[in-house]
Order: C-alpha cells, then sequence, then structure tokens
C-alpha cells in the first residue's frame, strides 16, 4: 500500500486534504480553515470518492463547530444544522455525505444537557470514529472481495474506489491491495473514466505506487478486452444503494455492467454499508449530480475541443440496474439476488 494520507487531523487539531485535484503530478496538501474551504474542497473533488466525503464531513463538522465554542446551546445547534446543510449542497449523490453530517449533528442534539466543551470533544471523537470504522469497514469488504477472486486473475475497475476514495484499502481495489500485501498477483484494467480522469489519475497512479501490474484503458475500450477474455471480474465503488439493488456509481459504470452481462462477466459492486439507503426505493430515486460542461470541453486540453455554442451535457454518476448485478459486496458479507430482501436481511443479522 502506498500510505498516502487523504485526510488528517493533523497534531495541532487542523484539518489537512490531499488535494487529489493535482495528482498524480503533484501532492499538494491544503488546511481546511472555512466553511467554504470545505464546501469547495468537496465541489472540486479535492477530497472524492463516497466514503471519503463523509470521513471529511464528519472532521469538517468539528474543526468548523470549535470556531463557536462560546455559544449558548440552542445558537451552537442551529449553527451545525445551518453548516451541514450548507455542506451537503455541495454534491448530492453519495449518500455518505449527509449521513455522516446527520451523524454529527445527531450526537449534538443528544448532548442537550452538557457543555459546549464536551460536545465538542465527544464531535472529535465521534469524527475519528467514523474514519476507523471505514478503515475496519474497507478491510472486511477486501476480505469478502478477495474470496470472488483468484491468483492471477484480472479484474476490471471504473473511477477510484481505492484508499484515496476511502480511508484504507479502499472498496471496490480492496482486494487487490490486500492480496497484493498477502503475496497474491493480480492485473487490473483500469477504466481511464471521462471527464475527471479519475481512473488514469488515481486509481492507475494508486495501483502502481503498490506494485500491482495495472494497465489503463479509454473507457470505450472496455468492451475490446471482455470480448479478447481478458477479464475476470467486474469490481467498481458505488455512491448510493437503494433498497432494491439499484446503485450509482461515476458515469460509464452502467454501460460497463451491461457489457459484462453481454460477455458473461461476474460484475460486482463494492461499498460500505453507510451507502445502502432505504430511505431511495430504486434508482430512479437518486439525485444524479450535474457538472460543468467546461468538464468535456476544455478542462484538460490546450484548446476548447467543442465549439463554445455546442450543447453539453455532464451527468456525473449514472445508475446501474440491480438485474445487471452479480452481487453487491459490503463489511456485513456478500449480497446475492434478490437485493431487496437480502439487502434487508443483511440488517437484520
Ligand atoms: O466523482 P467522484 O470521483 O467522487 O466519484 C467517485 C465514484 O464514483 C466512486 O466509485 C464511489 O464514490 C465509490 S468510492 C469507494
Amino acid at each position: 500500500m502506498s500510505g498516502i494520507q487523504n485526510i488528517t487531523l493533523n497534531e495541532q487539531d487542523e484539518l489537512i486534504i490531499l488535494d487529489q485535484t493535482q495528482l498524480p503530478n503533484r501532492l499538494e496538501y491544503k488546511t481546511m480553515r472555512t466553511a467554504e474551504d470545505c464546501y469547495t474542497a468537496i465541489k472540486n473533488l479535492e477530497v472524492r470518492g463516497a466514503p471519503a466525503i463523509g470521513i471529511f464531513a464528519g472532521y469538517s463538522m468539528y474543526i468548523l463547530m470549535k470556531e463557536h465554542k462560546n455559544m449558548a446551546y440552542n445558537d451552537f445547534l442551529s449553527k451545525a444544522e445551518e453548516t451541514a446543510e450548507y455542506l451537503n449542497s455541495s454534491r448530492p449523490t453519495a449518500v455518505n455525505l449527509s449521513w455522516a453530517l446527520k451523524r454529527m449533528v445527531s450526537l449534538i442534539k443528544e448532548m442537550k444537557e452538557d457543555t459546549t466543551e464536551n460536545i465538542l470533544s465527544s464531535m472529535r471523537n465521534e469524527a475519528i470514529k467514523i474514519h476507523q470504522e471505514d478503515i475496519a469497514m474497507c478491510t472486511k469488504i477486501s476480505e469478502y472481495g478477495l474470496t470472488l477472486i483468484k491468483d492471477g486473475d484480472t479484474v476490471l475497475t471504473h473511477c477510484n474506489a481505492g484508499p484515496l476514495a476511502t480511508s484504507k484499502y479502499g472498496t471496490a481495489t480492496g482486494p487487490i491491495f490486500l492480496g497484493t500485501e498477502r503475496g497474491m498477483h493480480f492485473h487490473v484494467y483500469s477504466d481511464e473514466t471521462r471527464p475527471l480522469l479519475q481512473g488514469a489519475r488515481l486509481t492507475s497512479y494508486e495501483l502502481s505506487k503498490a506494485g500491482v501490474d495495472v494497465t489503463l484503458i479509454c473507457d470505450n475500450m472496455a468492451s475490446i478486452v471482455m470480448k479478447q477474455r481478458k477479464i475476470n471480474a467486474v469490481f467498481v465503488g458505488c455512491d448510493r444503494i437503494a433498497a432494491n439493488g439499484d446503485f450509482a456509481n461515476k458515469i460509464g459504470t452502467s454501460g460497463v455492467a451491461v457489457l459484462a452481462k453481454y460477455y458473461g462477466i461476474p460484475f460486482y459492486t463494492l461499498g460500505p454499508s453507510s451507502t445502502i439507503d432505504f430511505n431511495t426505493p430504486t434508482g430512479d430515486d437518486i439525485p444524479i449530480e450535474e457538472r460543468n460542461p467546461d468538464e468535456i470541453k476544455t478542462m484538460w486540453y490546450k484548446e476548447p475541443m467543442a465549439l463554445k455554442e455546442v450543447n453539453c451535457y455532464n451527468p456525473s454518476f449514472d445508475v446501474t440496474d440491480h438485474s445487471l448485478l452479480t452481487a453487491i459486496v459490503t463489511e456485513r458479507g456478500v449480497v446475492y439476488p434478490p437485493f431487496k430482501e437480502n439487502l434487508k436481511k443483511l440488517f437484520e443479522k
């Protein structure tokens, strides 16, 4: 494992992030001081990946509320609710963001009778707990994922669901990192992931640094490597899993799922149970973030690659239908169809 820290609360109690927009060329760290810093870091994908956004939201609430330590309880709670609402408006699709923010605000509500000093100390512990829980969840997800492949296999992945998108190991590429640590050998085809190139900039970077045999391909090459029988399994992450097993992940994921079904390749999504949203009945109910067209037209080029007047549609995520999924891998176990029933059972255990 590369051991790169994406989110840290340092010894001075400051929140530091690795600015992922600068990878793979520069390791640049940023200190988060204001609510705007935290909002912008999420919005601009300086910190990204559903679980990492949740971890970051926990720490953000703590460092931002520290500035209001002298407020009376009611004002403190109102400020926390306002801050959570503001941060939550940064990106709509990944449920981990609202999940972590709600968890921090609920804690404040539970401590109504306590001093602000004690509340802040508990908020700090809670944020660290969210982070540590994610490490434990990713480790278990990686263990379960590893049972689905064998030494020497080749896995295709889309976007980035490794350590940079989580805490440690990651979800979709977690089994690869864990297996590699144990002396196993895997080959990974990493889709570059247009338009923001998370696969090129982040996934191939992480895997390569960890000594994994990784091959970068453009998104439209997934079909040929599947047809050539180079792929044993597809592992992708998830930003929100609806109650029926439909799930949102980076734009392009559903196309990869359709291809995998056509070529008879097992297709798995891997994510923590905090990604499962029982309040979202189906994929149609998942809000899909739309981003700036410049990410397609101009962002990576010396000159614009389309005329200014050309319309552009830039949805950041798509929804994969549960019928295309072989299984969902969580820290609680591997869930097979029928997903609606079996996802519920997962929480009854
Ligand atoms: O827009 P991004 O880079 O935040 O999108 C990330 C993904 O789609 C990941 O696959 C998902 O968040 C899971 S990360 C473990």
